[in-house]
């Protein structure tokens, strides 16, 4: 495939950020775009995003060096990407410049096979092949740098099988707090921060509105000003199943501890422990720090090391949670990605704000489309 136009611009992101989308024209006459999520609480060892308007420029600077070049496949032409980089973390050109151009890649060539997107995933990430829904981390209360109250672990979700189980909870939860005359309000992922509530208070809230339900906690660690957590304290209280980011992103050592002691009652997650890094992901791997890890491709920067990560996860028995980032667009990418590549959850955020709600309403087609084929 030659892309014979591009055009970059600024736009905006859901905190009222400015961020980049990007459009590529192939030879071929295909049109493909993608926009570029970003982080509150990002992981000091992420790729580097440029401001909005210098990735604009970046973009407008790779594509003098790639204008009309034949690429055979994704790994081709960001591993293209990479070298006009030629930094290791992206700091040349940008993450954001160089995720744009890769995920509008991918489209243009899911467009060009007339496949759909995950399925065009699936194939070049050489997965199984048995496309399934994953199951959903659906956020119900939030806090930290995400709220605005008390609650400061960052994400309290509940684990369902579908969108519609997450949706009805989200509502009860809602009339609850309505009821009790707190705050709906949402924060930045769409989920309740009520003033008046704490990390405790929102679980056990969340065990009464649905004591059968699995809940997942994000910690954030990095980005808490709390003290430590007594974690034999909080998984005897709670049962929970799963802890993210339970420790710092340098607390290696705790993270082995942690894991080898809970491992069979609790899932051990990295997010910004991993940042999506094939070599960090490896390490986790081989100090036995995680038994599950988010995927977000802004971390890394391309949709091939995306796939390289989710990949090395999977053999190593890993479960792989595909995620969004606070500051999203309406780009749906991530859910055509947890579905191509057959990831065991996707973590999208509360049911309500347009740029989570289209992430859900993807998969509600991409559902659509599955039970199609299999029927
Ligand atoms: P972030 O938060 O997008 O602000 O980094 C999401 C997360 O930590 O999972
Ligand atoms: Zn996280």
């Amino acid at each position: 495939m030659r892309i014979s136009n591009i055009k970059p611009r600024k736009i905006l992101d859901s905190r009222g950020f400015w961020t980049l989308e990007t459009t590529i024209t192939t030879s071929e006459g295909i049109v493909a775009f993608a926009s570029v999520p970003s982080g509150t609480s990002t992981g000091k060892s992420e790729a580097l995003a440029l401001q909005a308007y210098e990735a604009v420029s970046a973009t407008e600077e790779i594509f003098l060096d790639i204008a009309g070049k034949e690429f055979d496949s994704q790994l081709d032409f960001d591993n293209e990407l990479i070298a006009q980089d030629g930094t290791s973390n992206k700091a040349k050109l940008g993450a954001n410049s160089i995720l744009a151009l890769s995920v509008a890649f991918c489209r243009a060539q899911a467009k060009s096979k007339n496949i759909p997107l995950y399925k065009h995933i699936n194939e070049i990430g050489y997965f199984s092949g048995a496309l399934a829904l994953p199951k959903l981390m659906m956020l119900m209360f939030e806090g930290g740098k995400h709220g605005s109250g008390s609650i400061d672990f960052q994400e309290l979700m509940y684990v369902t099988e579908s969108v519609d189980e997450g949706v009805l909870l989200y509502q009860k939860i809602k009339n609850h707090l309505e009821d009790e005359h707190l705050s709906t309000q949402v924060g930045l992922e769409g989920a309740f921060s009520p003033r008046e509530l704490t990390n405790v208070k929102a679980l056990k809230i969340m065990s009464r509105i649905s004591p059968i339900t699995p809940i997942s906690l994000d910690i954030a660690q990095s980005s808490r000003t709390g003290r430590g957590i007594d974690f034999a304290k909080l998984f005897n209280d709670h049962k929970l199943f799963s802890v993210e980011d339970p420790y710092g992103e340098e607390a290696w050592s705790d993270w082995t501890s942690i894991n080898k002691l809970y491992q069979s009652k609790v899932m051990v997650v990295g997010d910004d422990l991993t940042t999506t890094n094939p070599t960090r992901i490896q390490r986790a791997i081989d100090e036995n720090c995680i038994s599950g890890v988010i995927i977000k491709p802004n971390q890394i920067g391309t949709v091939s090391e995306t796939l390289t990560a989710i990949n090395l996860a999977k053999s190593a028995g890993l479960a792989v949670i595909v995620s969004h980032r606070s500051g999203e667009t309406n780009d749906d990418f991530i859910a055509d990605l947890a579905v191509g590549a057959e990831a065991n959850y996707v973590k999208f955020g509360a049911p309500s704000r347009g740029e989570r709600v289209a992430k859900y309403n993807r998969l509600i087609t991409i559902q659509g489309e599955l039970f199609q084929t299999i029927a």
